[in-house]
């Protein structure tokens, strides 16, 4: 496993993976999104993990997909990383809490809508900026963000893509609580601590009902999204806005 993920066992029965690319702000890289889901594929399987929690280093949850990766226009034949990440995030079973410091930026942000709990700190800024990339949403985003936050609040975080705080992240539906800022782990910890001390099949029975009638459709969002992303990426506008990013 590449080091970009961090495993460790906080609480008993609790797993934390920390992202872990400081210095590039956390981006997910091809490796760090195999990192990834090579984790929760793993903490799926361990009888001894009950909860998982994921967070980032360094103040920072992650800037998002890594921008270079975009840049690179080569056909490999294969799913995308972030996809394959996607599908294996999408159908965790067990309860996945988030820790959210500083920027959550693009997935960053869309992969709350598949952890079940989510706490940020008071500093936490978030950003889903694919239009102003040239891109559009993924994650399942344009079909769970309207339907929890509501189609208005949905279209202004999706089309205008401006950076937010954790309270409109709160009134969206993208996080349960705001912490004092650098305070988001030990919330999340202390939610992990109380979730792995209860019958896990049980729980893992209501994740699963709660999220039952929504499977296929988010299986199709997530496909039908990863076509016109993908299209859109190879795309002169959205390579404008990468070459942009890294000019700066
Ligand atoms: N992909 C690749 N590299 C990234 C990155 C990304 N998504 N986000 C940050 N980095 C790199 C920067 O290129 C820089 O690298 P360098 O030191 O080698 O030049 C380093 O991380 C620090 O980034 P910087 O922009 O200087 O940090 P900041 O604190 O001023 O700003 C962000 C942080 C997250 C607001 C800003 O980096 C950003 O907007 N990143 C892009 C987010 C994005 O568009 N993600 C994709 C969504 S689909």
């Amino acid at each position: 496993m590449s080091e970009s993920v961090i495993r460790d066992t906080p609480e008993p029965g609790v797993r934390s993976l920390t992202i872990s690319r400081p210095d590039k702000r956390n981006a997910l890289d091809r490796a760090t999104y195999r990192a990834l889901g090579e984790a929760l594929t793993d903490a799926a399987q361990d009888e001894s993990v009950r909860v998982v929690v994921l967070t980032g280093a360094g103040n920072c949850f992650t800037a998002g997909n890594d921008l270079a990766d975009f840049q690179d226009t080569t056909p490999t034949g294969e799913p995308s990383a972030g996809l394959t990440f996607l599908k294996v995030l999408s159908s965790f079973e067990k309860p996945l809490i988030a820790a959210i410091e500083g920027f959550a930026v693009g997935i960053g942000t869309t992969m709350l809508l598949h952890c079940d709990l989510a706490y940020a700190g008071a500093g936490a800024r978030f950003r889903l900026p694919f239009v102003n990339l040239g891109l559009c949403p993924e994650g399942a985003s344009s079909f769970l963000l309207p339907r929890i936050a509501g189609t208005k609040a949905a279209a202004e975080l999706l089309l205008l893509g401006e950076p937010f705080g954790p309270q409109i992240a709160l009134d969206a539906g993208l996080i349960n609580a705001v912490a004092p800022e650098g305070g988001a782990l030990a919330l999340a910890l202390e939610k992990a601590r109380a979730l792995a001390q209860l019958p896990p099949v049980s729980l893992a029975t209501t994740k699963r009902l709660m999220r039952a009638h929504l499977h296929d459709q988010i299986a199709h969002a997530l496909e039908l999204e990863a076509e016109n992303f993908h299209a859109l990426r190879r795309g002169p506008e959205a390579q404008a806005a990468f070459a942009a990013f890294f000019r700066r």
